[in-house]
């Protein structure tokens, strides 16, 4: 795929296709992550003297304009992180948006409304993908997070203009390309959260890739179950008992070890302070809940990180919003930053909760790369292709 650096912007319109689906509470950015994620590509396309029109969505409007999912409150937050004025055109499409861009200068930015505001985004309509390409002279997508949906904004209008990857779209295809694609082995994924509903085509895209497969969280105790480990009132998925064996004799067939939890901490409450008994999976007493993985299970992980030269992690090994069912989520997560500082191992995490446990664990400046992405972490996880990324290619 081509990057900015192929393309010559100065004085041309570039259309940014950005990630601003950002945590908001009364109208106010609780968290600005993916806006500063956003802001090389901005400021290096501005400094070069493109006249730069932001393209992103928000929320789930279905098709229409609504008051509560305008992009409005985030022009002043980006203009105060970027340190220049960011316009803002209230249609992202038509008259109103042409005519802001119309008095745009070199180096300029404004943010174009909702995306989503319009049926045709989400459907990939012709028209509409015309309708934005029109205008701009040059496509940047530097949205990886959104690279998932084939929308108008996302792989429609590609088709339109000469396209780019931005640099935070570029780090994150190198940063999965380094997990995944091309990785230095042995590599061990963390694969963890509550569901394993919702993971089964990670799990059996990950058995063809990884040599050890750590499964932790909720979703583990559906593996243990279906082991026949009485796992008293642990959450667990009974009816993916024949999904978790089939996915087990799998793994054993392509020679990746699959790691569960050999001992846990238990509570009968999932709440802070609760008293807990740490015992091995199979003495979990009949009215407790497995909440976190042991000692000795942590122990276990450290060892094949220590094996790793790759790590790719989605998913918590315990309940770790509530302490102290986190602790053996911060310990992996330490002792992979702790061999990724040394230069023992690439480290690569993504997905909401994913995020939010490492910045707990005090160590997300220290993985080689994390993703803002969640549902295009997942399915790149699945090892499905991505239509925004694949658009680039072409
Ligand atoms: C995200 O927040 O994961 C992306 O912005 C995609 O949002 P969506 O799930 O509403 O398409």
């Amino acid at each position: 795929f081509r990057t900015i650096d192929d393309a010559d912007v100065t004085g041309k319109r570039v259309l940014v296709r950005v990630d601003f689906n950002l945590p908001m509470k009364d109208g106010k950015v609780t968290d600005a992550t993916r806006i500063d994620r956003a802001l090389p590509t901005i400021a290096e396309l501005a400094d070069k003297g493109a006249r730069v029109i932001l393209l992103a969505h928000f929320g789930r409007p279905k098709g229409k304009p609504n008051p509560e999912m305008s992009l409005k409150p985030i022009a002043p937050v980006l203009s105060d992180r970027l340190g220049k004025p960011v316009g803002f055109a209230d249609d992202c499409i038509g008259p109103v948006a042409a005519g802001i861009i119309e008095m745009l200068k070199d180096g300029d930015v404004v943010l174009l409304e909702n995306t989503r505001f319009h049926a045709g985004e989400e459907a990939n309509e012709a028209e509409f993908a015309e309708s934005l390409a029109s205008l701009g002279d040059i496509y940047v997508n530097d949205a990886f997070s959104a690279a998932h949906r084939a929308h108008g904004s996302t792989e429609g209008i590609a088709h339109h203009l000469p396209s780019y990857a931005g640099r935070t779209m570029q780090a994150e295809i190198e940063a999965l390309q380094a997990g995944l694609e091309a990785p230095e082995k042995p590599v061990v994924a963390i694969v963890g959260g509550s569901k394993v509903s919702t993971k089964i085509d990670v799990l059996t895209n990950l058995l063809d890739r990884v040599d050890y497969l750590v499964i932790g969280g909720g979703m583990a105790n559906t593996f243990l179950a279906a082991k026949g480990v009485d796992i008293g009132k642990s959450l667990c998925e009974h009816d993916l008992a024949d999904t978790a064996r089939s996915v087990m004799s799998r793994a054993e067939e392509k020679g990746c070890e699959i790691l569960l939890p050999t001992d846990a901490v238990v509570a009968r409450h999932l709440r802070s302070g609760a008293p807990t008994e740490t015992v091995p999976v199979e003495e979990t007493p009949e009215d407790m809940m497995i909440l976190d993985a042991g000692p000795l299970s942590l122990k276990a992980v450290v060892a094949r990180l220590d094996l790793a030269k790759t790590l790719v992690w989605n998913g918590p090994l315990g309940a770790f919003e509530v302490e102290p069912f986190d602790e053996a989520t911060v310990g992996a997560a330490r002792h992979a930053a702790e061999l990724t500082r040394a230069g023992k191992l690439v480290s690569i995490a993504g997905g909401g909760d994913t995020v939010a446990a490492l910045n707990q664990a005090g160590v997300s400046d220290d993985f080689s790369y994390i993703s803002t992405a969640g549902g295009a972490f997942l399915e790149w996880m699945e090892g499905k292709a991505l239509p925004g990324v694949e658009v680039l290619k072409e």
